[in-house]
């Protein structure tokens, strides 16, 4: 049966970044009321003042602060009387560029994690009790990261890999209930987070160029991810892979895994990208890699080197 965004109140982590805002509006459109948490307190005041005051509550919040995340679900229902529907969306990459595990800073590696796997924990954790009382559903997002390589993005990848299974292991807990969970992945979107691999950091950009086809380096824009969750909600959908593109690769993951990373095991380009993430000279017989045609003008090669050293 479709489930109807009509008067359920939504709250949403991270709302005020590219796909948090655009499915807010999404769904306000629907008819939601929205509770819309994120550390970045001005923005998502910003945000909220685009919506009838009636229907929304603002509120800052870091997801690594777990008494913080329970007495936002606290005010929800005292303010909406209920909250139906979580989207657990939050989520932090690495600040200047990427790192290996090698050369990466270790309270960053941690901090990731922390938002991207601990802080979802934290989010579901706080709003099951309401979630399963109203038989509404939790949104874990994930990420194509979770089907790929994480090179150089390990904590993002690892976080992403992890959450997945939690949000798989959330439905399947929850079934019976008359609530549910689903888990989105989308593919490159255009916000503030993809931007270092699309000319933000030369060698991210090179990474991603060189690592991706053309069609699976393509960003869709926020909205389309939105309109995504709209439909995936409405359907409780288990899984939501968008674009349309990356749902061969979500379906074919036993097969490639394999063959990517053996294909990576003999890329010595790739080697010798990896080498300058980690501040060291690639090795005589590793191409330093072409530069990232077509990607937007790529820049901050210099600033990684400084983080990574
Ligand atoms: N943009 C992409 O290509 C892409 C692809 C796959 C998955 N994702 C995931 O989608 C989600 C939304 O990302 P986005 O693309 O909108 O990026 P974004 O950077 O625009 O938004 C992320 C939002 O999370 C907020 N945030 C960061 N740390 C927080 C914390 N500790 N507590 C609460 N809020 C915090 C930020 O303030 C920001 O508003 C993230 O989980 C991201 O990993 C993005």
């Amino acid at each position: 049966m479709r489930y109807d965004l009509n008067d359920k109140v939504v709250l949403i982590t991270g709302a005020s970044g590219g796909i948090g805002a655009a499915t807010a509006r999404a769904l306000y459109d629907r008819g939601a009321y929205l509770v819309l948490a994120d550390h970045n307190a001005d923005a998502v005041e910003r945000l909220a003042g685009e919506f009838d005051a009636e229907r929304v509550l603002a509120a800052p919040l870091d997801v690594t602060d777990a008494p913080a995340t329970r007495a936002l679900v606290a005010r929800a229902v005292t303010r909406f009387t209920r909250v139906d529907v979580v989207i657990a969306n939050a989520g932090i990459a690495w600040r200047d560029g990427p790192a290996t595990l090698s050369s990466c800073d270790e309270a960053e590696f941690e901090r990731i994690v922390d938002v991207d796997l601990f802080g979802v924990w934290r989010t579901v954790r706080a709003a099951l009790p309401e979630v399963t009382r109203n038989r509404g559903q939790i949104l874990i997002t994930s990420s194509i990261y979770a089907l790929l390589n994480g090179m150089a993005n390990a904590p993002y990848a690892a976080s992403k890999a992890a959450v997945a299974t939690l949000g798989r292991t959330l439905r399947t807990e929850l079934a019976g209930t008359g609530a549910s969970a689903g888990v989105i992945y989308p593919g490159w979107t255009a916000t503030p987070i993809a931007e270092i691999a699309f000319g933000g950091n030369a060698l991210a950009t090179r990474l991603n160029a060189t690592a991706l086809p053309r069609l699976l380096r393509a960003r869709v824009a926020p909205e389309t991810v939105a309109e995504a969750i709209v439909a995936g909600l409405q359907r409780r959908a288990p899984r939501i892979v968008v674009p349309a593109r990356w749902r061969a690769v979500f379906a074919l993951r036993g097969v490639l895994d394999p063959l990517l990373d053996r294909w990576l095991d003999g890329h010595t380009q790739i080697h010798g990208l990896l080498r300058q993430v980690a501040g060291e000279k690639p090795r005589a017989d590793e191409p330093r890699g072409a530069p990232a045609a077509n990607d937007a003008p790529a820049q901050g090669g210099e600033r990684l080197n400084e983080h990574s050293s």
